[in-house]
């Protein structure tokens, strides 16, 4: 009986263990069920973000256009109310343009009547305009700009800068038209000078042969610094609205553009005298460009001044700005020519400049360099008493 008792107890206890294990089982199963649901939730949920965002980066959301979208493109884009004040700018804006702009209206950073007229045109008429628009403030810029409608209250401005390409094609032909023109003088000399030693008066006669030479020399020598200096303004003006970011001590560019002319300086018996009080003058500049402005302002200060004179180069500070002033006491230019000394090519005297080796072009790099750095260059200069340039660059 006792045997019979126990046998029913381990029964039931097998049964109440087995009912229960797969209670546990099928808890876990629907566990593991709830969850499986809860994550496939979760991941139609994050599906449907995702997809709500890419919409949005593709069309723009109802509050405006994504920024995440405009700020990965190089391209200028505003995006403007039908009071022209800006509702949206990318990065590339605010980089060309500066920050804060945000409400501000489009007139403050885009002063073309153009522009501000066809914002209008295309709000009323419903129709995209482009517009090729060339600024020359500070520096030439030239942008294909697009006004597209982007809702009834609103559009998009997006300008394409296209100031390289046109700068390189205005370039090349003016490179053309002005090589053609200076390099001609002197080739044809070459080609008089060895016409005569080949078949003229000269043919037959080592003498004259002889004096020939340096003359042919000369003319080479200015063809290849006609081409150096071509090809130097060419560089600077395709860079010009790239502002250096490094900063140099014009100080001590100056005192070795001082030692570096000491041959020419000595071969004028010209003294140059640097007065700058304090140790230092930092700007933000470009190193080798304004060894080239430098030299070329010493380089003229000197050749354009009798022997004995002095040139004076002073070097103050103020908050705004770091000046440089390089007075010499040379032959002085005429009222008439002050403004087209910047010029290319442009020379007051020729003969005398080209006895002296100049091309006419060492001014035109100076200003594009000065440009550049967003500096300013003002020239007085009286005949017969002397020049002075003053050179104002902005304070860091
Ligand atoms: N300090 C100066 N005094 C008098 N005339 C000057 C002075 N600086 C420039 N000029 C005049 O301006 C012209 C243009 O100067 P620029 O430096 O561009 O050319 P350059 O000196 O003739 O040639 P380069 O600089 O290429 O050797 C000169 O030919 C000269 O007539
Ligand atoms: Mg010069």
């Amino acid at each position: 009986m006792d045997l019979l008792f126990i046998l029913i107890g381990a029964g039931l206890a097998i049964f109440v263990i087995f009912v229960s294990f797969k209670s546990i089982g099928a808890g876990i199963a629907a566990k593991s069920e709830i969850n499986r649901q809860k994550d496939k939730l979760k991941s139609d949920e994050i599906e449907k973000e995702e997809e709500i965002l890419e919409e949005e980066e593709l069309n723009g959301n109802e509050k405006g256009l994504s920024s995440n979208t405009f700020n990965q493109i190089d391209d200028v884009l505003f995006e403007i109310d039908k009071f022209k004040n800006i509702k949206f700018l990318n990065t590339a804006a605010t980089k060309k343009f500066g920050k804060k702009l945000q409400g501000k209206h489009i007139a403050t950073v885009l002063r073309v009547p153009e522009i501000l007229q066809n914002i209008d045109v295309v709000l009323s008429t419903k129709k995209n305009k482009k517009i090729d628009i060339e600024l020359n403030n500070p520096t030439f810029q030239f942008f294909s700009s697009y006004i597209i409608l982007n809702n009834q209250n609103s559009v998009v401005i997006f300008l394409k800068d296209l100031t390289e390409i046109i700068k390189t094609q205005r370039l090349r032909s003016d490179f053309v038209a002005n090589v053609s023109h200076e390099l001609r003088t002197p080739l044809q000399s070459i080609k008089l000078g060895l016409e005569t030693i080949n078949k003229g008066h000269a043919s037959n006669d080592f003498e004259s042969q002889k004096k020939f030479l340096p003359i042919l020399f000369q003319q080479t020598v200015r063809m290849e610094n006609i081409v150096r200096d071509l090809l130097s303004l060419s560089k600077i003006e395709l860079q010009e609205h790239i502002r250096p970011e490094k900063k140099v001590d014009i100080k001590k560019i100056i005192s070795s553009v001082i030692e570096m002319n000491n041959e020419i300086l000595k071969k004028n018996e010209i003294q140059a005298e640097l007065k700058a009080p304090d140790n230092e003058y930092e700007i933000l500049g470009d190193q080798d460009r304004l060894t080239e402005v430098f030299s070329n302002l010493i380089d003229n200060a000197a050749k354009y001044s009798k022997k004995g004179k002095k040139i004076f180069v002073n070097v103050e500070n103020n908050e705004e700005s770091v000046i440089v002033s390089i007075k010499d006491q040379g032959i002085g230019i005429p009222k008439e020519y002050i403004h087209r000394v910047t010029e290319r090519f442009f020379r007051v005297n020729p003969s005398k400049s080209k006895d002296v080796g100049g091309t006419g072009l060492g001014l035109a790099i100076v200003k594009h360099i000065i440009n550049q750095h967003r500096a300013d260059m003002d020239i007085k200069s009286e005949e017969g008493v002397g020049t002075e340039f003053i050179l104002k660059f902005p304070a860091i």
